[in-house]
């Protein structure tokens, strides 16, 4: 995330500016010549995603619409280059694109609402879901099982009865262990017959196409381990994707890339990461062999090694780190707030928001910080019952949420019934639990 991004969201946020969002402007002047090659390098950057911010500031008690009106007449206070997911961000809050209609950015899109069937401790569930969302619930009460029945969409599962359906802008996937197929949502797929091969199953049901495919496949779980984190790695090859593994293994060398493909988001890291722990002054990356790379710190007093690194100071850095790798569908995080101090939990969760934009991302969590940085459609509340098996409620259809939410932050709100008892009585009483 850039500073100017951060500074056009805050403007928009605190409603103290407007933002336009354009391609870059053609050339004004110059020779045929110059004018060909600048408008080529106009296609090129089209092409990248890049796109242009205007933020016209606005002073006490001015009204968005008379700027509007009177925009010709005003230069921007801030131009600012802003890539096609930073754009997308912009416009979901409420940023205006004024380009060719034909270059505005496109919405992404993301699993719009998940059923689950015979899955482990699942016996039925279905709920809303967001680009991102948080499951929250006591212990046990199912809420890995849901990420694992997320990743078994795109893999062959070995639950013998189990059938997961993702639904997306009115098309819906479903996998069951003998077959996988695409169908409208309204069409159960308990109805349809068992007998039909795959290769020539018709409509309602077909194979699933390559656009449904790629909504849920490849899945990105990460259950980061500071151990792993820690461990020198082998270089990246050039022009390989960046990556590190589910555990965090590899994030030296993540890092070791950044620094020599994008130096600018290396510092900008390295700003934001002096920011929050101010005993350290920058990161560093040590050659423990002549292949591997380490992560390190220099702290004030002028020491470095990897051993240095907090167990917070690796949490975040592998957050800050992930809106650069290779970018995947959907990204399952168990307990985003491991290790890191509440204070610096609302930071790892814009991160995460941002990331969100390009990969839906669902979390696993048991903290109010993290659920306060959310909306109430962003959260699921699951709970378990012996008879019921999982139960997943969203946080808006809770007993008496709307008195509730008044008076109470999200995290709050949820905290207050979270002692495992009180917290089936508040779903067990929910008005309508979601069901299509
Ligand atoms: N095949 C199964 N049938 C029923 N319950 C299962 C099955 N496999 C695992 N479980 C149980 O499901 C429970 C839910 O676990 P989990 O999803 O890890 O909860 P949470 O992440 O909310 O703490 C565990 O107690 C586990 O023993
Ligand atoms: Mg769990």
């Amino acid at each position: 995330m850039s500073r100017d991004f951060a500074l056009l969201m805050e403007h928009l946020r605190k409603k103290t500016g407007e933002v336009e969002l354009d391609v870059p402007s053609p050339p004004i002047s110059g020779d045929a010549a110059t004018a060909t090659l600048l408008a080529q390098a106009r296609q090129a950057a089209i092409r990248r995603g890049d796109r242009v911010a205007h933020l016209y500031k606005m002073g006490k008690g001015e009204r968005r619409s008379s700027r509007a009106n009177h925009r010709s007449d005003h230069r921007p206070d801030v131009t600012a280059s802003v890539t096609e997911n930073e754009c997308r961000a912009l416009i979901a809050g409420g940023a205006k694109w004024v380009g060719p209609p034909v270059y505005a950015p496109v919405p992404k899109r993301y699993i719009e609402r998940i059923r689950v069937r015979n899955f482990r401790c699942i016996k039925e569930i279905e709920f809303p879901l967001t680009p991102l969302h948080a499951l929250i619930g006591p212990n046990d009460s199912g809420k890995s099982t849901i990420l694992e029945a997320f990743a078994a969409i795109s893999r062959d599962s070995s639950e013998a009865a189990c059938e997961i359906t993702a639904v997306s802008a009115g098309r819906a996937l479903t996998r069951t262990p003998a077959v996988t197929m695409e169908h409208p949502p309204e069409v159960d797929p308990k109805d349809v017959p068992k007998d039909v091969p795959k290769d020539v199953m018709d409509r309602p049901w077909q194979s699933p196409s390559q656009a449904m495919m790629a909504l849920v496949s490849p899945v990105t779980v990460l259950r980061l381990d500071p151990d792993a984190m820690r461990q020198p790695t082998n270089l990246i090859a050039q022009g390989c994707p960046l990556e590190y593994s589910p555990r965090g293994q590899g994030l030296a060398a993540v890092y070791d890339a950044l620094l020599s493909r994008r130096i600018d988001v290396f510092l900008e890291i390295s700003r934001r990461f002096t920011a929050l722990f101010p005993t350290a002054r920058s990161i560093q990356l040590t050659n423990p062999s002549r292949t591997t790379k380490a992560l390190g710190v220099e702290l004030s007093d002028g020491s470095i090694g990897a051993d240095r690194l907090s167990e917070g100071m690796l949490y975040w850095l592998a957050f800050a780190a992930l809106p650069y790798l290779q970018p995947t569908p959907v990204i399952l995080i168990e307990e985003p707030e491991n290790g890191l101090h509440p204070s610096r939990i609302a930071d790892v969760m814009r991160v995460l928001r941002d990331v969100s934009n390009t990969s839906q991302i669902i979390v696993a969590t048991h903290h109010p910080l993290v659920i306060n940085e959310l909306q109430p459609d962003e959260v699921t509340l699951i709970t378990r019952t012996p008879e019921r098996g999982t139960i997943a409620t969203p946080l808006s259809s809770t007993k008496n949420f709307e008195q509730r939410a008044k008076v109470y932050a999200l995290g709050e709100l949820w905290l207050n019934y979270a002692d495992g008892d009180l917290e089936s009585d508040l779903v067990a009483d929910s008005t309508t639990p979601f069901h299509g």
